[in-house]
């Protein structure tokens, strides 16, 4: 089953501690969103890759996708204050399609396999997100002060990507500006309409390149690869 696959790629370097968008650092020898990139450029069944990028940064950006023959990059989008903002502005660039994936581009270490079952469980029922169990014991707390053990077994931890089929992720983007609600997922947004969100267990390697410590993770995650 083919899809797009849109990437927001227009954040900040804040909590990296970086000066500058943390997808252009390095791991090794090439830009962190460069083996996202890859990733989907190697997949037989992604069609077409759209970016949202800062007006700023889409030169250099776009310097890279021609470098490393990413030719599967159809367009940009202006990213926007929000991270739903940038994705929403790919979603309306798009041309209509049959399955929309929605990844972080700070999210490299994907893999094929979760994304195959994603695209099939959007195509059979219109929603699929990757997430892993949480590991951790989980507490809520007032100053503080526990107030309750959560029952982990409920619990997950979500990700991207997150694959819906087109007229539903647009209609819920759509939903979202004209009532003025702001999510933190893209699932949230579908959530809302009352459509079913199925969870496509994913893996822990998928980590979103987030803090300085994400670093060093990634490039073990790159190590072992290799060997
Ligand atoms: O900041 P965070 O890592 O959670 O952002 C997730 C993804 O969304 C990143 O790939 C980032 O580049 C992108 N983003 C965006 N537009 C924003 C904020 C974040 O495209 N305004």
């Amino acid at each position: 089953m083919n899809y797009t696959v849109v990437l927001p790629a227009a954040g900040s370097g804040k909590r990296m501690k970086a000066n500058k968008n943390k997808l252009l650092l390095e791991l090794f020898d090439k830009p962190i969103f460069l083996y996202t990139l890859e990733v989907f450029q190697q997949d037989p069944a992604c069609e077409a890759i759209w970016l949202a990028v800062k007006e700023e940064e889409r030169q250099i950006i776009d310097q890279y996708v021609t470098k490393y023959k990413i030719t599967k990059v159809h367009g940009y989008a202006d990213g926007g204050m929000e991270r739903q903002d940038s994705v929403r502005a790919c979603l309306e660039a798009i041309p209509p399609c049959g399955v929309v994936l929605v990844h972080d581009a700070a999210r490299p270490f994907i893999s094929q396999d979760v994304i195959t079952r994603l695209v099939e469980t959007a195509k059979a029922c219109g929603a699929a997100i990757a997430a892993v169990p949480v590991k951790d014991t989980i507490k809520k707390a007032d100053n503080g002060i526990i107030t309750e053990t959560v029952d982990r077994n409920a619990l997950w931890m979500v990700q991207t990507p997150q694959a819906f089929t087109y007229d539903l992720i647009l209609k819920a983007a759509k939903a979202a500006v004209e009532d003025g609600f702001l999510g933190t997922d893209e699932a949230m947004l579908v959530e809302r309409l009352n459509h079913p969100v199925q969870i496509v267990e994913s893996t822990y390697e998928n980590v979103k390149m987030t803090t300085p410590e994400d670093l060093i993770y990634g490039k073990a995650i790159l190590e072992s690869q290799i060997q």
